[in-house]
């Protein structure tokens, strides 16, 4: 690959990634995260940040204590091979206000030990109590990141108009690599296009979940480097990454 296109110079690092094995619907074991880890790296890559399900109903485990431990022991492994890869904890919360009680019992897992949160969501109508989680999070002095609004499920006018009201409120927006090579259909690929071009999205992320998850992210980094100058791409793939894990 063409070194000056790969971002080897700095290093992209993923902040939003189903990399840690056997706690969600990502890897499913060590071998698929070793593998996975090799071929982030021959794409430029140098770290992760593992951000499994916060879904307490579905993945009760997945506490922020359990996360870090996990990140640790996968961080191990890699030494021992020496694997030069660094490995950071986070989660991927649900907005869901039923998670608020858990989480403030078993701890926020933020992206790097740092002061951003990634949520998701996924109703087919936006609740607007839903606002009341986010503001918890901003109390708490949280950078609130909404990954991937472009899969969201709501039809376009109300969605956009809500991501205008969320981005006014602080909230950052992360588009998915899967999107921009069209991995989640036509809909999601216009919408990361599109907003790719308005400079809605704060970064870019690979949201892998396991290997064959893979070939559709790098197409999707492929067809955003094509598109845009390096410059961008540094800035959504390797500065505010950067920038998160410092903060
Ligand atoms: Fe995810």
């Amino acid at each position: 690959m063409d070194e000056e296109l790969n971002g080897s110079r700095s290093g992209w690092i993923d902040i939003h990634s189903h990399l840690l094995p056997g706690i969600d619907d990502g890897c499913q074991s060590l071998e698929d995260s070793l593998e996975c880890i090799e071929r982030l790296q021959a794409e430029g890559f140098v770290g992760t940040i593992c951000t499994p399900h916060i879904w307490p109903s579905l993945f009760p485990r997945n506490t922020w204590l359990n996360i870090q431990d996990h990140v640790r022991w996968l961080q191990s492994e890699l030494e021992t091979r020496e694997i030069d890869y660094q490995l950071w904890p986070g989660g991927e919360i649900r907005l869901d206000l039923q998670s608020l009680p858990w989480l403030e019992e078993h701890g926020v897992p933020t992206l790097g030990n740092g002061r951003c949160v990634l949520v998701d969501y996924w109703d087919t109508e936006w609740d607007p109590d839903i606002h009341q989680m986010i503001q918890f999070f901003q109390e708490k002095g949280y950078q609130v990141i909404l990954a991937h609004p472009e899969r969201m499920l709501l039809p376009d006018p109300p969605l956009e108009d809500l991501l205008a009201n969320l981005r006014d409120a602080g909230v950052w927006l992360q588009g998915n690599l899967n999107s921009i090579s069209g991995g989640e259909g036509n809909q999601a690929q216009s919408r990361v296009d599109r907003w790719l071009e308005a400079d809605l999205y704060k970064l870019i992320a690979m949201d892998m979940h396991g290997p064959d998850s893979l070939p559709g992210r790098f197409r999707g980094l492929q067809r955003l480097l094509q598109r845009y100058d390096k410059a961008t791409a540094e800035q959504l793939l390797a500065n505010v990454p950067q920038e998160i894990i410092a903060k």
